[in-house]
């Protein structure tokens, strides 16, 4: 009897199915992609304001977090002068997708690398990039 409960529990922990290898499963994740630096005003009253512009260059992976492997690329996208981004992956997955996003942005004041925290996997995620000093 405990052999069944460990084996469901290891089933359940690792999400899979038993009728195939993994399940299918889809995440898509989209949001705003700029470079911003902090401008300093030169009038002492005003405070120091936020400038955001397009990215010039920019390579975006979607990677899924192991806790006891190598992470895996889902999915990579680049793109050109744009202000925003939109990476869509769908597959079979044996583990639940646990996302986040490694961003490699060249902007007009420099290249900068980005890696968000593991995103909460709710399918359709909003996630803002925004590379430079700030
Ligand atoms: C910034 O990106 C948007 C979206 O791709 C584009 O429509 C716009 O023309 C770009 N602006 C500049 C200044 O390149």
């Amino acid at each position: 009897m405990l052999f069944f409960v460990k084996v469901f529990l290891i089933i359940g922990v690792f999400g899979v199915n038993i009728e195939g290898l993994g399940r299918q499963q889809s995440v898509e994740v989209y949001g705003k992609l700029q470079c911003c630096h902090l401008q300093e005003e030169t009038s002492p009253l005003s405070e120091s304001a936020m400038k955001c512009v397009n990215v010039t260059v920019a390579k975006i992976k979607l990677m899924d977090y192991y806790t006891m492997w190598f992470d895996s690329t889902l999915q990579e996208i680049h793109v050109e002068q744009t202000d925003h981004y939109n990476l869509v992956y769908k597959g079979s997955r044996i583990t639940t997708i646990k996302p986040y996003l490694e961003a490699y942005v060249e902007c007009p004041f420099g290249a900068f690398d980005k890696t968000s925290e593991v995103l909460e996997n709710r399918g359709m995620i909003k996630y803002d990039i925004v590379a430079g000093n700030c």
